[in-house]
């Protein structure tokens, strides 16, 4: 019996360390994240609204402590974040009130081209390539334009309306960009009509060109989703992808250079990378990254794809370590039964 003591203290104590002090240690040193939400508007104004707290809390430890000039910079960061707040709850206001199912694809066809997309974007699946080639483009814009056939499949549809009406809030570049120094994107002003209205037929467009996209070529395939929501700034170089854009230009339109994404997977894990795709300010805050405002789906094909990069052998990994548990398990038996023979003819 003093086998079983032994084996019983050593799960006791394996069992504490792995969900007690692993876990603790890992909420100290990662404070925990929502997770990746998929509508963009409550994700915004939640995150504002605990970005206010956090602002306020701060404010209350520098009065506690009575140091004059940091109780004017934590009044002054209250002042912003409650603008923040302020600032995203009446533009997610307004792009909740349009009415997306009204919207008219072939109206939105005009409109797109009316509203200047074309002068920028290139939509293959409606046999409209770029106006630009990829290096003009890149110095034009730091950046080279997606094509939009996918647009309107991979992306979520309140998060395209509210890119249309104004780029850098939706994807939450508003530290960067400003009015001395614009983002490339323009917003859409309007065509001469209600512009809600206009927004909810172009949204309508991009989601008839993206369901045509996919009757002609069977699925959007996780490569595909790749290839026009992040290669125009990173590489995948274990699966020879190279980014659109000229790197020259790209590093200097966004300040930092995009990582390569072919171990990402290993460095970060998969529940980061949901998490930072969908929100890039809440995981690194200040970070050059857009948000992405892809939808569940897509987001999923892409870590997907990610994880298919760069941990190409987690199923055989995975199997392979049921079949080591299931040796152990049996071998653990031949073993017991051995030691009971030995002691059986030993008394
Ligand atoms: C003056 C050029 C320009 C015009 C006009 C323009 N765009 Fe863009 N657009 C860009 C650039 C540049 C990017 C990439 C920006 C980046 O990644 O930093 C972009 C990005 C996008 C994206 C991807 C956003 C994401 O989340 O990754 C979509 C979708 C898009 N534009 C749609 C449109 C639509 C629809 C219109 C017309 C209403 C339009 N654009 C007009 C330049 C333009
Ligand atoms: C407009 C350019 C652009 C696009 C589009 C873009 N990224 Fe990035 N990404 C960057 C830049 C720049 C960085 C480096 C950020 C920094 O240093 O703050 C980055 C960093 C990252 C990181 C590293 C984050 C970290 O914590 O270090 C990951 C992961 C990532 N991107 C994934 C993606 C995925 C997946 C997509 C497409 C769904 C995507 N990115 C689209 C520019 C982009």
């Amino acid at each position: 019996m003093k086998e079983l003591k032994i084996f019983a203290i050593v799960v006791i104590l394996s069992g504490v360390l792995y969900w007690g002090i692993e876990p603790y240690a890992h909420t100290k040193l990662h404070p925990h994240t929502a997770n990746a939400e998929y509508n963009f508007s409550k994700e915004d104004t939640d995150y504002a609204k605990h970005f206010l707290e956090q602002k306020k809390t701060a404010l209350e430890t520098a009065k506690a402590s009575g140091n004059k000039a940091s109780i004017d910079a934590a009044t002054k960061d209250v002042e912003v974040a409650q603008k923040i707040l302020d600032d995203y709850t009446a533009f997610w206001n307004d792009i909740n009130s349009i009415d997306l199912t009204k919207g008219d694809a072939t109206k939105g066809a005009d409109t797109f081209v009316a509203a200047g997309c074309t002068g920028c974007h290139g939509i293959e699946a409606a046999g409209m390539p770029a106006g630009m080639d990829a290096e003009t483009a890149s110095q034009s814009f730091g950046v080279v334009p997606p094509d939009l056939s996918t647009a309107g499949k991979i992306y979520d549809d309140k998060f395209l309306a509210a890119l249309i009406k104004n780029p850098t809030m939706a994807l939450k570049l508003t530290h960067k960009f400003n009015d001395e120094h614009p983002f490339p994107m323009t917003a859409f002003m309007g065509a001469g009509g209600d512009i809600n209205a206009e927004t909810a037929d172009i949204v309508a467009y991009l989601k008839k060109v993206s369901a045509d996209y996919e009757k002609t070529n069977n699925k959007i395939t996780e490569e595909k989703v790749f290839a026009d929501a992040c290669q125009r700034c990173h590489d995948i170089k274990y699966d020879k992808k190279y980014a659109f854009s000229n790197k020259v230009s790209l590093a200097a339109y966004m300040g930092s250079n995009p990582p390569d994404l072919s171990m990402m997977i290993r460095s970060k894990g998969d529940e980061y990378l949901h998490k930072f795709i969908n929100d890039t300010q809440k995981m690194l805050p200040g970070t050059a990254m857009p948000r992405v405002g892809l939808n569940k789906a897509a987001e999923d094909d892409v870590v997907a794809y990610i994880q298919k990069v760069g941990d190409k052998k987690k199923a055989e990994r995975e199997s392979t370590g049921l079949y080591v548990m299931i040796y152990f398990f049996i071998l653990g038996i031949f073993a017991w039964l051995w030691k009971r023979k030995v002691w059986s003819e030993l008394h």
